[in-house]
């Protein structure tokens, strides 16, 4: 693995370099670099420093070009307007830079994070004999992805499932299974498919509903298993466990359908913290962050208030001594720090849940288990709308099934494909396959190109359409770079640092170099549509060059071939690593 030093980061070097030795009172103050359309690029900070300095701006700026190491990678450095620089980068540095990110496998010369830590990250948590709807679509396409861009960069990242598998809602549906003992029973050892796992839940939630309504001997029944669950009761607990593993058929299935890896030791649901919750509330009232309020555990903010102008509290123990959903996540909290030893722990839930996530950290801060060493932060996530522009429901007003949506966009992206297979030579099997990628990886990018906290409109005409900011449209540019190799007969690629560049080379091969910068960033702010909009960018850019520099007809001289095939290779390589990092697949022919 050979780290390469990113030509943004050597110029800067460079320039805070001769900034020190002009202005030693500085320091190692920030020349503030910025790619630029008039050179390569822009420094902005001398104005301020010089303000600072009570210097002249200009003449700050001549002072710095003149200590400017220039030769092997600043070809021209320039001042212009009130004390900006611009900068020209040489031909010779950029491919010499990109040769080298070449050379590096999957990593493209992206150095890893200097001091990685331990994030623990709470996504795809749908809930136990409930439908998945877009909600948590969003979580888990969200988490997935950033996920994989901190892996990339070296953080360890332990992700956790907090699946809604606990609570009193368990007590009517163990009871109808204890008095309808073979309803789950699978039938010797045929395997039941996702939607068939969900059909029986559907169909058990609903008979059980039905009596709860209608039976008020039941209903008792049912209440008093909730007792029997939280004491863990072993056959109350055998029942509650069929729900479970039949639910774990029906998500897995979903997140097969979503090329999602998602590993069963990860899946700790809110059941998973039952051990903590007595000590988590113990520890609370014996400290003082919680008190009793009207016989509820409770804890106060001062800033939480409800719309009478009383305060709102989180209540930890309900006053029946039944634990809620704040018990759990406390709990969770614990664990990760005090157990798993993180340093981040990041929550990828819907923004409505804010007010929640506010106050548990709050609370977990005033109860020492969050210390100034432990960041905690929810990455919330905005409503997926309808065309409309109201939250996604059904013609009837429900909610969408998931699983229908995903259908409808494998469909659509398939009929896409198929359009276009015949001049490709694709079979049937590629068809479907590239019809699965094309849809699901056109849902996914919908998701992550918009920055996580707005609501954004499902739209399938405009997720699998061939112009715009689409997957599909990244997916056909790397099928395009792909298939000029099947065309360059014995020319190969090969990068020539001696070679002039044309402007449309130049700004592809800068924006290559930026590869690792935006991936940092993506990953500081959890920001995965940093990553869409550089990939979008960079296919931008390659149609550029594509249609100014030609590659194979008309022919250029060999050695032009060859690097101009090297940065075909290099853009392919980057938008397939990119988009694996959010999740998407990049099928080799479209
Ligand atoms: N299961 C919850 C829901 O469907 C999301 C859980 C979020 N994670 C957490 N630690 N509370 O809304």
């Amino acid at each position: 693995m050979a780290s390469v030093t990113s030509l943004t980061a050597s110029v800067h070097q460079r320039l805070a370099d001769a900034l020190s030795a002009a202005l030693p009172e500085a320091g190692s103050a920030d020349p503030l670099l910025r790619r630029s359309d008039r050179a390569d690029f822009q420094a902005n900070g001398i104005l301020a420093l010089a303000k600072k300095a009570k210097a002249n701006p200009r003449e700050l700026a001549t002072q710095v070009v003149a200590r400017v190491e220039s030769g092997d990678v600043i070809k021209d450095i320039e001042v212009s307007g009130p004390g900006f620089l611009n900068i020209t980068i040489t031909d010779k540095a950029i491919t010499e830079n990109l040769a080298a990110r070449y050379e590096d496998g999957e990593r493209l010369g992206v150095p890893p994070a200097e001091n990685p830590g331990t994030t623990v990250i709470d996504y795809a948590q749908p809930n136990v004999a409930k439908e998945m709807h877009v909600g948590h679509l969003r979580s888990a396409v969200i988490g997935d992805a950033v996920v994989q861009i901190l892996e990339f960069t070296g953080e360890s990242v332990v992700r956790r499932h907090h699946i809604g598998d606990w609570g009193t809602q368990f007590g009517m549906l163990i009871q109808y299974l204890i008095e309808h003992p073979h309803e789950l029973d699978h039938k010797g050892a045929a395997e039941v498919s996702g939607e068939e796992a969900m059909s029986n839940l559907n169909r058990l939630y609903k008979a059980a509903r039905t009596l709860f309504d209608s039976d008020e001997e039941f209903k008792t029944r049912a209440r008093r298993r909730v007792v029997d669950l939280q004491a863990g009761e072993p056959e109350t607990l055998a029942m509650w466990q069929k729900f479970v593993d039949e639910s774990k058929i029906y998500f897995y299935s979903v997140f097969d359908k979503l090329d999602m890896e998602i590993r069963d030791p990860d899946v700790v649901g809110e059941s998973g913290y039952n051990d903590m919750l007595d000590e988590t509330c113990r520890l609370l009232e014996e400290s003082g962050v919680a008190v009793r309020s009207d016989g509820a555990l409770c804890v106060f903010f001062d800033d939480v208030k409800g719309p009478d102008g009383n305060p709102v509290p989180l209540i930890v123990k309900k006053s029946d001594g039944g634990y809620g959903y704040a018990a759990t996540d406390l709990s969770a909290i614990r664990d990760r720090v005090f157990n798993l030893k993180a340093n981040t722990l990041v929550y990828v839930v819907d923004a409505r849940q804010s007010l929640h996530f506010k106050m548990v950290f709050e609370t977990a801060r005033r109860a020492g288990w969050l210390g100034d060493d432990v960041q905690a932060q929810q990455l919330a996530f905005g409503t997926v709308l309808g065309k409309d522009g109201k939250p996604f429901k059904t013609r009837e007003g429900e909610t969408v099934r998931l699983v229908d949506l995903l259908d409808e966009a494998i469909d659509r992206a398939t009929a896409v494909v198929r359009e276009k297979a015949e001049k490709v030579g694709l079979s049937e099997q590629e068809i479907e396959e590239n019809g699965r990628y094309v849809g699901i990886g056109a849902v996914k990018y919908a998701d992550l190109s918009t920055s996580a906290v707005r609501d954004y409109k499902f739209d399938l005409d405009q997720m699998v359409s061939l112009n715009g900011d689409t997957s599909v449209y990244l997916q056909y540019a790397y099928a395009r770079i792909r298939s000029i190799f099947g065309k360059a007969g014995d020319r190969t690629p090969l990068a020539h640092p001696e070679l002039e560049l044309a402007p449309a080379e130049r700004a592809l091969g800068l924006h290559l170099d930026r590869f690792g910068e935006t991936l940092d960033e993506a990953a500081g702010e959890y920001a995965p549509h940093k990553l869409a909009a550089y990939l979008y960018q960079l296919a931008s850019l390659y149609t550029t060059f594509y249609d100014q520099c030609p590659v194979i007809k008309p022919a250029p001289a060999q050695e032009v071939a060859e690097n101009r095939l090297f940065l075909c290779d290099l853009t392919a390589r980057t938008l397939h690593q990119g988009m694996a990092l959010l999740g998407i697949r990049t099928p080799e022919r479209l």
